[in-house]
């Protein structure tokens, strides 16, 4: 059974870190449509693939964003080379007659009801945020994921007029290892999980 060497294994979790600090190294387009192109491949419910990004990069599209952030997240976000807006489209069913054809599964989710439909833009896309940032990791990229924004401000600075509404932030680029705080502890397999 094929499975991932240790250095791999280093750079997707063991060693990779939240970054806050970036090095002065600009982020290639290329690089961010390498990340989406792996974690395009996770799985959704259905295959719905609810998450709409934008990558903020310019200093006028920053300069958009910056009006929404808290003021913790401030300074790193306009400091890092790309910051994505990880969003979800809450009528990501009109996308299911190419994403899943073989039957109409469109038919199964439009009539549900709003906050339905939000649950589940939000769970899958989330997943695919998750799938998002192990990607970039694998394209040598580190990450700074933030909730520390005003959702409603980046959604009518970036999504007015349509149905896609912002889920997190996380900014992209070459982390300074310098700056790292220490790693916080994590729940072991004893304290998280069972096997029954
Ligand atoms: C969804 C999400 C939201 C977060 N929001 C913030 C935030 O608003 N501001 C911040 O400084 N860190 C934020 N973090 C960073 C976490 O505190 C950090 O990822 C966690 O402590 C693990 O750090 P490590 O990856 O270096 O071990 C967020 C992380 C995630 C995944």
């Amino acid at each position: 059974m094929p499975t991932a060497d240790q250095a791999t294994l280093d750079l997707l979790f063991r060693a990779a870190r939240t970054h806050n600090a970036w090095l002065p190294k600009p982020v290639e387009d290329a690089t961010l449509r390498a990340a989406y192109d792996l974690a395009k491949f996770g799985a959704t419910s259905a295959n719905m693939s609810p998450l709409r990004v934008v990558f903020v990069k310019s200093a006028a599209a920053k300069e958009k964003l910056k009006p929404a952030l808290h003021e913790g997240n401030l300074a790193k976000t306009m400091a890092a080379p790309v910051t994505a807006i990880l969003g979800m489209d809450i009528r990501f069913y009109e996308k299911l007659p190419q994403l899943f054809p073989q039957v109409d599964a469109k038919a199964w989710f439009k009539d549900l009801p709003e906050n339905i439909l939000e649950t589940m833009a939000l769970r899958n896309s989330s997943l695919q945020g998750a799938y998002f940032m192990l990607a970039a990791r694998a394209v040598g990229l580190d990450c700074g994921p933030m909730s520390g924004f005003d959702n409603a401000k980046v959604d009518a600075a970036f999504f007015a007029g349509t149905t896609i509404k912002s889920n997190f932030i996380c900014n992209l680029g070459y982390g300074d290892p310098a700056k790292l705080y220490p790693r916080n502890p994590r729940l072991t397999f004893e304290e998280a999980c069972r096997v029954e």
